[in-house]
């Protein structure tokens, strides 16, 4: 299935050039989505000698594929961070997102491609189980000082309430990839060296020295961009992993105009509309599903039934997927770890705005300025009273998946019987592989073990790919990395057929 987002779609990347050299400078970013793009910029800004790798394309990972909105609160609450952590910390993140999302708009000035546009964010129930949260999250934000007001109904065409409707009022939307195209393009007119196609594929820590197929780079700082960082981390353990399903429809008679529109509940959806050249799109997210334990298909066309039922829609003309990396206590984790590299992860669905904020904050650390939020966010930090419950309910997750994989047996298939597009666990000859058959006929087989910490991986058949349930790492069938810790790829098995 093609799987483009729309941002992707209607708005071009920037092209660099791949890696071809062995370079020296002061810090490697890897990884080109906003975390990454934002830093290299503010980093080269400085003045210093700055190298971007990216393994694909710049903005070709989550930025890419989001939805593209910025507020202040989180997609899980502020009334969840305020029960955590109490309401002086609640302020705090509210003060520090209004800060990353007022860095954008007044980078998105120069860029009209960018389409940044302040506007409200509704969130309401259709459901009277779900109101209560929403008074919850009406307090919270009342509390951190934000413009809030309850409204009696949504604008048209969207599900109606069966309660009050919270507006938080001045937040904002964007295209995400027409803006980190042109913030990489202005990092480089800044100083820095941007690569694209240039996957790093081995990390010399003690050297600090990157390695990708056609070249490498020395450094003397190192910050891993790439969404969840790359190898073995303490905050993996940390970390549930989900994917989402989205889809851009052609918009129908009704149109609701700017905004952010959560309805909240089992059933609820993330919708937005977006304007591009004289064309209106209607973009709606569904509800999250764990990485590699769901049935990729049924999920999206679960987001297509919903919003054909509620919205009324016209054509589905995209449909992608993301992926996201939740903290245990609501709160990113940026900075330094065990590593000795910079990491910016546990983003959950908020990290356009927290990644702005990552790549802000690890800029003013390296320059040696003082950054008190930066110690809420430190990846060190271990809070077990005030995660606690999140990380064992999730982590159930993966030890399942690690106990049962190497207990129960593998599905038995004949490898010569997989017709095309099918794909199977498959035991022969005493073996056993994760296998492929690609609609030309072309057999891909690899070992189902995923090469960062040994869980078993399983199909995703929107996205044709082997998906790690454990920390969400995610392969091609040719066992190729697309996404997650892991730095190499599935070990390709010869395959005897016959
Ligand atoms: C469906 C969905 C919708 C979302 N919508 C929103 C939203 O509306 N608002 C919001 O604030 N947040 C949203 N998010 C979250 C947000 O999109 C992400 O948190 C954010 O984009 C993360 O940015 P990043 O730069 O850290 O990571 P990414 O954008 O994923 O960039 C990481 C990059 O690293 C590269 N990389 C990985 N490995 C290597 C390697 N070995 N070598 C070189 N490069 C490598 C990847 O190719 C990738 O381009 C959404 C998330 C999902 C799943
Ligand atoms: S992603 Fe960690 S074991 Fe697979």
């Amino acid at each position: 299935m093609d799987t483009t987002s729309v941002w992707r779609a209607t708005a071009p990347g920037p092209g660099f050039a791949m890696l071809q050299d062995d370079l020296q400078c002061d810090v490697l970013v890897v990884g080109g989505g906003i975390t990454g793009v934002t830093t290299a910029l503010l980093l080269a800004e400085q003045g210093r000698k700055v190298v971007l790798l990216e393994a694909g394309d710049i903005g070709g990972g989550t930025t890419g594929h989001s939805t593209g909105n910025l507020y202040v609160t989180t997609s899980q609450g502020l009334s969840e961070i305020a029960s955590q952590w109490g309401a002086d910390v609640a302020r705090e993140v509210v003060t520090q997102r209004k800060a990353a999302m007022d860095f954008v708009e007044v980078q998105s000035r120069r860029n009209p491609q960018a389409a940044f546009t302040r506007c409200n964010l509704f969130l309401w129930a259709r459901d009277a189980a779900d109101q209560d949260g929403i008074e919850q999250e009406r307090q919270a934000l009342l509390e951190a000082g934000c413009l809030v007001r309850m409204d009696d109904a949504v604008p048209a065409g969207l599900p109606a309430p069966v309660g009050r409707v919270l507006v938080l009022q001045d937040q904002a939307q964007f295209q995400p990839q027409a803006y980190v195209s042109d913030l990489a393009q202005r990092a480089v007119r800044a100083g820095a060296s941007l690569h694209e196609h240039s996957r790093v594929v081995e990390l010399d820590l003690k050297t600090r020295t990157a390695l990708t197929a056609t070249g490498s780079v020395k450094a003397g700082e190192i910050v891993l961009a790439t969404h969840s960082p790359k190898g073995v981390h303490l905050v993996h353990a940390e970390m549930p992993v989900h994917r989402e399903y989205v889809v851009a429809f052609e918009a129908g008679a009704q149109d609701p105009g700017p905004g952010i529109f959560w309805w909240q509940g089992e059933e609820g959806l993330s919708i937005r509309m977006l304007g591009h050249e004289g064309r209106r799109y209607l973009i709606v997210a569904g509800p999250e599903q764990t990485t590699g334990t769901h049935n990729a298909k049924a999920a999206l066309m679960a987001v297509e039934q919903l919003a054909g039922k509620f919205l009324q829609p016209g054509q589905p003309l995209y449909r992608w997927s993301a992926q996201n990396y939740r903290s245990h206590d609501g709160l990113p984790y940026i900075g330094r770890d065990h590593s000795g590299c910079f990491i910016a992860t546990g983003f959950s669905t908020d990290g356009l705005t927290w990644g702005t904020l990552a790549a802000r904050s690890i800029a003013a650390q390296l320059a040696g300025q003082a950054d008190p939020f930066a110690e809420r966010c430190a990846p060190g930090r271990f809070t077990p009273v005030k995660g606690a419950r999140t990380l064992v309910e999730e982590n159930v997750t993966t030890l399942k998946t690690l106990v049962q994989d190497y207990l129960t047996r593998s599905q038995h298939e004949h490898l010569s019987s997989l017709a095309a597009g099918d794909s199977a666990i498959v035991e022969a000859e005493g073996e056993t592989f994760a296998a492929y058959r690609a609609p030309d006929g072309e057999l891909f087989a690899v070992s189902p073990v995923c090469t960062h910490m040994g869980c078993k991986v399983r199909w995703n058949s929107v996205e044709t790919s082997w998906d790690c349930p454990c920390h969400g790492s995610r392969f091609r069938p040719d066992g190729t990395v697309v996404e997650g810790p892991a730095v190499t790829p599935l070990r390709r098995k010869q395959v005897q057929l016959g």
